[in-house]
C-alpha cells in the first residue's frame, strides 16, 4: 500500500526491507525521540526493529497498528500510524515520529493531513483522535495547524521515562474535514460491517 502525498512526500507500508534504515534513523536521535517515546529506550540493536515490524506484520488498526514509512524525497524521515481502531463507533487514532532532521519542514502535517483523507475517504471512519503529551508543544501543534479541536486532558493516560504523563486530546470529524478526493491511493474494502458507503 502507497500512498503519494505530493511531490516530496510517500508513505508506505512499514517493511522488513526498511529494519536496516529505521533503526539507524532511530539511533541517530534517540535522546531526541526518547523524550516523548518509550519504546525508544526499548530499541537497542537492529533485531529490536526487526521485532517491531514482524509485531505490527498480520494486525491492523483494529487489534494492532497500522504503520506507514514516511520517505521525504528518498529519505526514510519516520513513521505514522493508525491504531485504536474502533469499528462500532467508527473511530480510529493517528500516532507518529519524525527523525530529528527532517523536522521543520511540514512533513509530519502534511503526511497526518494525507492520513486524514485516507481514514475519511477510504477507510470510512468518523472520528480522528492524536493525543499529545501535556509538554510536547511540537506534536500539539500538528493537530492545531490541521484544526482539530482540543477535547481536554486524558489524566495521567501514558507512563513515559518511568512517569504518568497527561495527554491532551484532539479530534477531528469527518463533517469538519474539507473534502479534498486528491488522494493518489488504491481503492480498497473497508471492514466497517453494516455501514453503507464503506
Ligand atoms: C512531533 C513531530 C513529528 C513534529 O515535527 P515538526 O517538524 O514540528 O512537524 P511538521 O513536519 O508538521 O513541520 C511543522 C514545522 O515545519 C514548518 N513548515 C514548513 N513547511 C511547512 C508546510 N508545508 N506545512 C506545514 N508546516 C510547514 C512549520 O512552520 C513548523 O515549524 P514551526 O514548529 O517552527 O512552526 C516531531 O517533533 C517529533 O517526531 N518529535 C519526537 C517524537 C514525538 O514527539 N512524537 C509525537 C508523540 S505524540
Amino acid at each position: 500500500m502507497k500512498i503519494k502525498v505530493d511531490n516530496e512526500i510517500t508513505l508506505k507500508d512499514l517493511e522488513l526491507d526498511s529494519a536496516e534504515i529505521l533503526f539507524d534513523l532511530i539511533d541517530s536521535c534517540r535522546d531526541y525521540l526518547s523524550e516523548w517515546l518509550s519504546w525508544v529506550e526499548e530499541t537497542l540493536q537492529l533485531n529490536d526493529t526487526i521485532l517491531y515490524i514482524q509485531s505490527v506484520a498480520g494486525h491492523d488498526m483494529f487489534n494492532g497498528r497500522s504503520v506507514f514509512e514516511i520517505w521525504y524525497k528518498n529519505d526514510l524521515a519516520g513513521l505514522i500510524d493508525f491504531h485504536s481502531g474502533d469499528k462500532v463507533n467508527m473511530s480510529v487514532e493517528i500516532g507518529y515520529w519524525l527523525g530529528e532532521k527532517f523536522q521543520n519542514k511540514g512533513i509530519m502535517t502534511r503526511a497526518c493531513s494525507a492520513c486524514i483523507d485516507y481514514a475519511f475517504t477510504t477507510l470510512g471512519f468518523n472520528r480522528i483522535v492524536i493525543k499529545c503529551a501535556l509538554g510536547n508543544v511540537k506534536s500539539q501543534a500538528i493537530p492545531k495547524r490541521l484544526n482539530f479541536k482540543f477535547e481536554g486532558i486524558e489524566r495521567e493516560g501514558q507512563i513515559l521515562n518511568y512517569r504518568f504523563n497527561d495527554l491532551m486530546v484532539f479530534s477531528m470529524l469527518k463533517k469538519e474535514w474539507p473534502q479534498s478526493g486528491s488522494l493518489n491511493v488504491p481503492a480498497i474494502k473497508i471492514y466497517l460491517p453494516g455501514i453503507s458507503g464503506v
